[in-house]
């Protein structure tokens, strides 16, 4: 297998880029996916649209504009694009000049209190699964935010969080905890495993009894990548789970060696109605607590590759080995974008619609906002798929 940390998120798939309650009507806030900026805006009406966050005029960012309605102004000399990037109006060209083309839109969406674009081909969006976290929007359940700026690969968060061999690092908040691995199953887009555990010194802290509640029975943790989401469940078979947590990973810079996680932490109420208030602040310093000694060790996975130059680990566990061909089946390269910028959309063409400079320049048509092209090559070859592991 190639160097997974070489392997990008594929993009046509739906990510989250930002939390819904940070962006009020009216207002725009700039994100990214893999060097892509992109500007989210909320429309008057609440309705969220998302576009490439640079003007056709001047590559300026759009997220320095205004939102008017439901379109959005750029801030230098106001040229104004529709939800759908087109631009329709220029104010210093007299309405029935032709305007420039506009700018990329990108399919955008809320859900579960995220909003959700597709960075892909756009052509791809509506066939393309949402994702389906019924925990969310479950009353039984209140949710967590999570949204942490990691300095790391996407693919060593997959992998931290799918070993638990790892609870050592988590020693001064969870004691020591030993995990039995039950078994596990894996195809071409998804790795899953499934593990017990075992105290076997020290003691649990307050924040992890209120989200899992006091040992009965056998407890199951299963811990799935679905490329290119990840899940972690926990349970004792005794109905609902104690916690549903989905992930997703989503590479900030072109060389996506910077990840933002948003995750959606889902903790069943206990029996005793509004309860669960009164723990949170013991949750949310419990697993604080976890995700910050997890952002540590990453980040130094992260230095010690940059400083490398390669991937030099070895990997004994099974399932690691495996979910680690699962990312890189399903990803591309990171040279596919990261080596050149991307390509210009012909919205640049200095042609559009002002014949008095001059008095011979060409005039421009209105059309569709240009789609760049999504370019291909080869996905990464990974050797024939190792046996499933069973139960240990
Ligand atoms: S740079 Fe955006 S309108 Fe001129
Ligand atoms: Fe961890």
């Amino acid at each position: 297998m190639s160097d997974l940390r070489r392997v990008g998120s594929h993009p046509d798939f739906w990510y989250p880029v930002l939390h819904g309650y940070k962006l009020k009507p009216g207002k725009v806030i700039t994100t990214a996916f893999a060097g892509e900026p992109i500007a989210v805006a909320r429309a008057a009406d609440g309705s969220v649209f998302a576009l490439e966050d640079r003007c056709a005029h001047r590559q300026v960012p759009l997220s320095d504009g205004v939102v008017c309605g439901s379109s959005l102004k750029c801030g230098y000399h106001g040229w104004e694009y529709a939800a759908d990037g087109r631009c329709t109006s220029v104010p210093y060209l007299s309405g029935d000049r032709s305007r420039p083309h506009g700018v990329r839109a990108y399919p955008c969406r809320e859900a579960y209190g995220l909003i959700f674009v597709f960075p892909g081909d756009p052509a791809k969006a509506a066939s393309v699964p949402f994702p389906q976290i019924p925990a969310s929007t479950d009353p039984l359940y209140k949710t967590r935010f999570l949204d942490r700026r990691i300095a790391c690969h996407y693919s060593f968060m997959h992998e931290n969080l799918m070993d638990m061999n790892h609870q050592f690092l988590h020693r001064s908040l969870m004691g020591s905890i030993r995990p039995t691995l039950l078994g596990s199953s894996r195809g071409a887009d998804f790795m899953e495993a499934r593990y017990t555990f075992a105290r076997v010194g020290g003691s649990g802290s307050l924040g992890e009894t209120l989200i899992i509640g006091e040992k009965k029975g056998q407890d199951e943790m299963v811990i799935r990548t679905q490329y290119p989401y990840q899940t972690l469940t926990f349970g004792r078979g005794d109905g609902k789970n104690a916690l549903d947590l989905w992930l997703a990973y989503v590479p900030v810079d072109r060389e996506q060696r910077v990840t933002a996680s948003f995750g959606l932490m889902n903790i069943k109420r206990p029996g005793i109605p509004g309860i669960i208030h009164l723990f949170w602040p013991f949750i949310v310093w419990f697993t604080e607590g976890i995700f910050e000694q997890d952002q540590r060790v990453m980040e130094s996975e992260q230095r010690a590759w940059d400083a490398q130059g390669e991937d030099r680990n070895n990997e004994v566990f099974p399932v690691i080995r495996q979910l680690r061909e699962v990312l890189a089946r399903n990803g591309r390269p990171i040279s596919d974008s990261a080596s050149a910028p991307p390509p210009a959309p012909a919205s640049q063409e200095p042609t559009h619609g002002l014949p008095e400079v001059g008095g011979n320049a060409s005039r421009g048509t209105l059309s569709p906002p240009p789609r760049r092209a999504v370019r291909r090559t080869r996905v990464p070859q990974v050797p024939p798929a190792a046996p499933d592991i069973g139960p240990s």
